[in-house]
Order: structure tokens, then sequence, then C-alpha cells
């Protein structure tokens, strides 16, 4: 039988404009009428001729209204000419997943239904993101056309008479005005086990966690915080490489996220902070909703910085037989990122690229061959593998060091410290704000410490004395399209290389964080502790933005 296309008429929403990850708002946003339809249409829309007869992946981190949007854009695809759709089974696909299967189906593009590490359920945000053909997510000239035809859209195309059953793997066939249509359930798990077995040595890793090797197995605590990476770690963690079922916890995906913030950070991974601090473990790991986030700490909790995560694996690619195959090409972090990882790539003669926040930067870069590992203090660390970042990955890239090393988390820490020095580093988050003094601070603190007597001046707290060596507000040329991004963070770099960093976040559904993120590097003073080192630092950063007279707070809301 065939289905009949139907064109609805719309009128625009404002604030459709995707942020530093897609486009992401309260549910109750969300759910007006039309305004799913909209965005998605226009997302289609922005392919151009490429979407007749394409092949496009859809999934998401199974939160609140995922499976609804998923069977929305089912029928929306269908009425716009895509020719196949690769569904993940009850609308569940990590972000990670996304990005693999869009590179294994040469599909031009996948639709991600996830709000990362924001809270989910009825009350809290959701959110929807294009991911282009090489698996990463819309770079800015993309993201902004769909924003254009946010503004302007009039129609969109959907086939409301077309069933489906998303909770059942298989492959359904329809005939759309004639044209074939078909809508594959995938199982959500299995392409992404693969791609992980043939990056790393499951066999060596199996030995290892199980205790095979050395009769101790590994204790473990990997807490998937109710997100989407419950069944994925899951299979990979218990079921490929021997864990026992104690090394993984809240691995059920809920749509609420069972009211956790899934953010793997000290503060809001506070259960496994404190279970591994109290208990008897080698390792702790989390992840945020949609898996791309990962968070790794110690023995008794001993805490890696996303940086120094960075830095230890740039260190020991050897331990991972993928960068064997594919050879080492460059480093990148984002300008935020402490830049522990700059000076591994120094050592090992390779690129070292410094990019605005956003994984999307990252892509230019490994498309053209000279990037194959980056991260960013915001919890992400990845390869190019694909084009995410990837939590799972990245916590089998520290076993894979901890089994080559024989070492300790902490120990291996310690030793690169010794090698290399240590960028202290934290991160002051100030969210819900007011965004209209959050505005005028930043562009009060960028108009003083972009004249001309900025640079040159000293600062003192506690003893310390810092001088400003240059400030501005970031902006970056990609080195491979040219294409320019400006109005990044506003940066003060002394003369030893510290620095303080602030920029509002772009990842928010409603007024403005803003982050402030502190970076001390010492060569020999390895051993102090973070928050007492960074203290002098943090105190000049608040007197030089003002923040406290700007946004009446004097804490910050999390610290990581
Ligand atoms: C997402 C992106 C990251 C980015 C982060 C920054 O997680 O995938 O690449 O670092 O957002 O968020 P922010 O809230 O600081 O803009
Ligand atoms: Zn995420």
């Amino acid at each position: 039988m065939s289905l009949n296309v139907e064109t609805k008429q719309t009128t625009p929403y404002e604030g459709q404009k995707p942020g530093t990850s897609g486009l992401r708002k309260k549910v109750k946003v969300f759910t007006q009428p039309n305004y799913t339809e909209n965005f998605v249409q226009c997302i289609l829309e922005a392919n151009g001729t490429a979407l007749v007869g394409s092949t496009l992946v859809v999934g998401g981190d199974g939160r609140y209204y995922c499976k609804e949007a998923a069977e929305l854009i089912i029928r929306i695809c269908a009425g716009n000419g895509v020719a196949k759709l690769l569904v993940g089974q009850n609308g569940i696909l990590s972000t990670p997943a996304v990005s693999s299967l869009i590179r294994h189906n040469k599909a031009l593009g996948g639709i991600v239904l996830t709000a990362s590490h924001n809270p989910g359920g009825p009350e809290n945000d959701f959110g929807i993101k294009f991911n282009c053909e090489n698996g990463g997510p819309a770079p800015d000239a993309f993201t902004n056309k769909i924003y254009q035809l946010s503004t302007t859209i009039k129609a969109y195309t959907l086939v409301p008479s077309l069933q489906i059953d998303i909770s059942k793997v298989g492959v359904s066939n329809y005939d759309i005005g004639g044209k074939p249509f078909v809508v594959e359930v995938i199982d959500s798990v299995a392409n992404y086990v693969r791609h992980m077995e043939e990056i790393f040595d499951f066999g060596k890793l199996h030995d290892f966690v199980s205790g095979k090797s050395n009769g101790k197995p590994l204790k473990m605590r990997i807490d998937s915080m109710n997100g989407v990476t419950g069944a994925y770690v899951r299979e990979i963690f218990l079921n490929r490489l021997g864990a026992t079922e104690a090394s993984v916890v809240h691995t059920t995906p809920l749509p609420d996220f069972g009211g956790l913030h899934p953010d793997p950070n000290l503060t809001y991974a506070k259960d496994l902070v404190e279970t591994v601090a109290k208990g008897d473990y080698d390792i702790g790991a989390a992840f945020d909703g949609d898996g791309d986030r990962n968070m790794i700490i110690g023995s008794k909790a001993f805490f890696v910085t996303p940086s120094d995560s960075l830095a230890v694996i740039a260190h020991y690619l050897d331990a991972i037989p993928y960068f064997q195959k594919n050879g080492v090409q460059g480093f990148a972090r984002s300008m935020p990122t402490a830049s522990a990882v700059d000076l591994v790539g120094k050592k090992l003669g390779k690129e070292v690229f410094e990019v605005p926040t956003g994984w999307k930067y990252f892509g230019n870069l490994m498309d053209a061959g000279r990037l194959c590992l980056c991260g960013e203090e915001s919890f992400g660390t990845g390869s190019n593998h694909i084009r995410e970042k990837d939590g799972i990955w990245a916590v089998l890239a520290w076993i894979s060091v901890m089994q080559h090393t024989g070492k300790s988390i902490e120990d291996i820490l310690k030793q690169h410290w010794s090698v290399y020095g240590r960028n202290y580093f934290t991160r002051y988050d100030y969210e819900e704000c007011d965004l209209e003094p959050c505005n005028e601070m930043m562009a009060t603190m960028e108009k003083n410490i972009t004249a001309a007597e900025f640079v040159g001046k000293s600062f003192s707290s506690e003893g310390k004395t810092y001088k400003v060596k240059e400030a501005d507000n970031f902006s970056y040329t990609d080195p491979v399209d040219k294409s320019l991004a400006t109005k990044q963070g506003l940066r003060i770099v002394f003369d030893d290389g510290s620095r303080i960093v602030m920029r509002l976040s772009g990842t928010g559904s409603s007024g403005a964080t803003v982050r402030l993120y502190i970076d001390s590097y010492e060569k020999q003073n390895v051993l102090g502790q973070a928050s007492v080192m960074l203290k002098p630092l943090i105190d000049i950063a608040l007197e030089i933005s003002q923040l406290p007279k700007f946004t009446g707070r004097n804490a910050p809301t999390v610290i990581t």
C-alpha cells in the first residue's frame, strides 16, 4: 500500500538556533505544536539536494520524549525523500554509537536526540543535534543554515499514516507515493562493541580485568548514571571483559536519569566519588547521559583532570593497537583545556592544535589526517576512530594504559608529572545566572583586558605575582577550510604560561552559565593540592572580572 505525503502549514518559532552542540530546550518547548517538526524539517532542508535518496541514522540517549521524537522524525524523513533510516531500538543510541554508525554505513548524517549532560524528564531538557557524513557535529556554517531556515519556514512535509514499532529489531519497507522507504531498527550496541573490539586488544584486556593474567581481578566501579551507556557497559565490561556484576552500576537508562544530573564530574557524580573514596577500587569511571563524556578516578577517588587524562593517553598511545595500525598524527585540545597535552606533543614531535570549545572543531583536522587524539576540559576525550568524544573508549584507553604499565592511576599521574611538570587546573561554574549582567560582565572584561596598558600589568595575591603576557577574546581560523570562529572566550595568559579563561556556556537551555577556567603550570612543585595551588589565581580572576558584583554570586555552583 502506498502512503501519502502531506504538507502542513506552519509558522517560525524564535530561537531555534543550535548552540555548542545542537538545539537544547526544555521538553515543554519541544512539545509545543510544530516546534520539533519545524526544526527537523529545517535540518533536512539544510542538506539540500543530497537528502533525496539518502540514508540517515536516528537515535538518542533515552531521555524523556526521545521515543516520540524518533517516531516523528521517521515520518518527517519519509515525507522528505530520505531512502533509508537506521534507528536504534527504542530510539536508543549513544552519541559515539551514532557517529560510528554514520561512518560505517556511509550515511549522509544522523539526528541525535539528546541534551547530553543536562537533566531529563518532563520538566527538564531535550535536544536535537545533526551530525554530518563524517560522523561529527554539523559545523557552524551548517547550523547557521538550519537557523536561517527556521526563521522563514512555512511548511513541513510528513507521512502521518506511517506506522512503526521501534521496540523491535528488524527491517520495515514502505512505499511512499511510489518510492521505497526503509526503516531498519538496529540493536543499539552491536556495531559499537564491534568497533571497540577493532581498536583495543580485548583478549589482553579480558585477562587483565577478569584477573586471569595475574590472579587479581581489576576492581572497577563503572557508573552509567542511568544514562544511555548502561547497555554498552554491560556488554563490554561484563560480557566481553569478564568484569563482575558489582563493577557496573546505574546501567538502566531512565527517561529522567533517576533524577540524577547525568554529568560525570566531582559534583554530579558524587555517589561514584564517595563510594570509590571509601571502598577498595583500582578505577572509577562515569559517563554523561549520551555517553560521550567521561570522568576517571583512581583508588581512593584520586581525580584525573580531563586535561591530564588526555596528556597521559597521548603519552601511552603504544598501549592501544589502533594507533599502531593507523599511526599517530597530531593532538588537539580546546582553548580552555589545560595545555598538558602540548608538552607531550612537543616531546613526540607532533602538531598540537588549540581549537574553540566544541567537538565539531576537531573534525576537519581529523578528516585532513592531521589529528588522532583530542580532548576538552569538559570531560571529553576521544580519537579519530569517530567524530565525537567517546566516554567508554576513554575508559578502555585508561584500562589499556594500566595494563601496559602495571601501575595504579595515581602512580601513572605522578610519573607523568615528574617528566612533564603539572598543569594544575580547575573550573568554576556559575549556573543559571541572569543573562544581561553576564553579557555586561563579559563586555566590560573584554574592554579592560584588550586595552593597550593591560599587557605587562602585574597582579598579586597571597604572595604570588602574575604578569600579563597577552590577553584577548579567542578567535580561531580553521587550518583546513580557513573558516573563522570569533569571540570564543576571554583569555589572559601570564608570563609563566598560567592562564585565566572566562566564557559563557553554549549548552544551557535557559539563563546564562559563566565558566571560569584556571590553569597554572608548575615544573617542580607537582604534588600540591590543586585548590590550594590555584587559590591566588582564582582570586585574581574574580578581581579582574568583578564576577561577584555582576552576578551577585559569591560562590560557584559547581567546581571541577
Ligand atoms: C558539549 C560539547 C563539547 C563542549 C561542551 C562545552 O559537551 O560536545 O565539545 O566542550 O559542550 O559546553 P559549554 O557549556 O561549556 O559550552
Ligand atoms: Zn554528552
